[in-house]
């Protein structure tokens, strides 16, 4: 199926698998240009997207390895501005006739780049006014063993690891440290200086030209046909059912809420009277408890949790679906990081969890879909549902995911538990809420461990469950950082908790990043 993009033009991301390739675009638009994903196996350029220059991801792949993916002719033959990225700039480096090296000048965090202010060529304009000293994040096994003729250093690691690179005449720069992670200070002033000196792309994008390109999408898709939406509660797919009764008007747009029972505390009355005041007149909501905790029962393995949750619901949508014929379109609020996740685009990063959400609906619907935010990020569409009028407190609502506190209760999942959480994990939200925490964390939550420790309880010895909490900082997710709560305030978080839920005994606080943990604990 061919989709409308908000925008024809910008700057192309190859991606050769990086889990940070998101991250590139995100920086790209947060400088106000648009950006897109290519896979690093596609043959051709993307058809009818006039870019201006390229960026390559990195990846885990090793050049000379034997199906590693290589530099796609059409790249160089293109005659745009290049910047490689950590294997993107092995990629080049090889490409060009120097030599790559594996192995034991390994750098992983932060390290100390020494760049050179003797820079002459062309393509050394993306350092324009940095500092000689500069903090880079590194995440390489492989490193530049022979540049090539064409190629000087211009920025050096450890001495003598090739940390940035430049063609002598091209506009042609490798990095072999990370410019969209945040750790590298400089990150942010090399890709604003590739995009705008080197491609000579202007900012393009927008957060007002959001509005008009995705209600014009909206009617543009669906005509004079009828929209079922599924609906979460969470911000993608309130957002979108909004946008979708706003351009279309509420006769025309149907809501779907599937109460799985794997919800947050009163989440299921919040969320449709929500919905309700928010102008969505046909609301729907399924009462599928019984039926998810029957398939999840005796099932500890997380894969095998998130997959019978995912088809039990797709399973149930189905039914509903089929019992109208009135509908032409299924609307989701797919984000961009959900599509180029998905193999079908051509990325190829390792899949660490398989997602469910209510993207994931099925093509056997025999529905078109309609998907309004399959070009944009979780912020923008809080952006744009700040501007529908959606109160702040649904729009800075932190993620919830689609598989719920099913994934938050390691191991089995069975109605009690499920309660005892569910009180955990909304102590500590209002705690976060009432200490002004809440909307300085990118996500919050309780998750159930299946251990049990000895307590003491009056003078009585306990013998009880775990509850841990984890609070994280992120922009998107994607990586994520400990948000630095007080010892006071989760003292007093795990004393409420110990104090009013029984069966709790012991609580503790996740201090792990992400990497290498994951925000979730399945
Ligand atoms: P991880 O645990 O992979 O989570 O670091 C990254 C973000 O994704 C959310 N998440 C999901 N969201 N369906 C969703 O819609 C899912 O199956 C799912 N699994 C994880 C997670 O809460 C975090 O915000």
């Amino acid at each position: 199926m061919k989709h409308q993009r908000p925008i024809n033009s910008g700057i192309l991301v190859v991606d050769y698998g990086s889990q940070y390739t998101l991250l590139i675009v995100r920086k790209l638009r947060e400088i106000g240009t648009y950006a897109e994903v290519i896979g690093g196996r596609a043959s051709n350029p993307p058809a009818g997207f006039d870019f201006h220059g390229i960026i390559l991801s990195g990846g885990p792949d090793s050049v000379d390895l034997e199906g590693a993916r290589s530099l796609a002719p059409w790249i160089v033959d293109s005659n745009k501005p290049i910047l490689g990225i950590c294997y993107g700039m092995q990629l080049l480096v090889s490409a060009f006739g120097g030599e790559i090296q594996s192995g034991d000048r390994r750098e992983y965090g932060k390290s100390k780049m020494s760049l050179s202010l003797e820079m002459n060529s062309r393509a050394a304009n993306v350092f324009y006014g940095l500092e000689t000293a500069q903090q880079v994040w590194m995440s390489h096994g492989d490193d530049v063993k022979q540049l090539p003729e064409c190629f000087e250093s211009v920025g050096t690691t450890d001495g003598d690891v090739q940390a940035a690179i430049v063609h002598k005449e091209l506009p042609i720069v490798g990095l072999q440290f990370h410019p969209e992670v945040q750790h590298t200070s400089c990150g942010k002033s090399i890709l604003e200086n590739f995009v705008k000196d080197l491609c000579k792309q202007s900012s393009n994008w927008q957060a007002d030209d959001m509005m008009t390109s995705t209600t014009k999408y909206i009617r543009d898709t669906v005509g004079e046909g009828k929209v079922l939406m599924a609906v979460s509660g969470g911000v993608d797919s309130t957002v979108a059912a909004v946008l979708m009764t706003k351009a279309l008007g509420p006769e025309r747009v149907t809501a779907v809420f599937v109460d799985h029972g794997l919800l947050r505390k009163n989440e299921c009355g919040w969320v449709s009277d929500n919905l309700r005041l928010l102008g969505i007149k046909n609301l729907h909501v399924i009462d599928a408890k019984d039926t998810f905790l029957k398939k999840l029962s005796g099932v500890t393995d997380p894969e095998a949790k998130r997959k019978i949750i995912g088809e039990t619901f797709i399973e149930i949508f189905e039914e509903f679906a089929e019992q109208s014929s009135d509908f032409t379109h299924l609307g989701q609020g797919t984000l961009y990081p959900d599509v180029i996740e998905s193999a079908g685009d051509g990325a190829g990063a390792k899949v660490i969890k398989s997602h469910h959400n209510v993207g994931g609906l099925p093509e056997k619907l025999k529905l078109k879909l309609v998907e309004p935010f399959r070009f944009l990020f979780k912020d923008e569409v809080r952006t744009l549902g700040l501007e529908l009028g959606i109160s702040k407190d649904l729009v800075n609502r932190h993620p919830f995911p689609g598989p719920g506190l099913a994934i938050r209760i390691l191991g089995e999942v069975n109605q009690e538990d499920l309660e005892l959480l569910r009180e955990a994990d909304h102590i500590f939200i209002e705690a976060l809420k009432e200490n002004n925490l809440y909307d300085h964390t990118w996500q919050a939550f309780a998750v159930l461990l299946p251990i049990r420790s000895v307590g003491v309880m009056g003078d009585n010895r306990t013998y009880e469950k775990t509850c841990a909490l984890r609070a994280v900082t992120a922009s998107d997710g994607m990586t994520a950082g400990v948000t630095p709560l007080t010892i006071e305030f989760l003292t007093s978080v795990s004393d409420q908790i110990i104090r009013k839920i029984p069966g709790v005994n012991r609580v503790v606080y996740d201090i792990s990043t992400k990497p290498p943990a994951t925000i979730e604990w399945e």
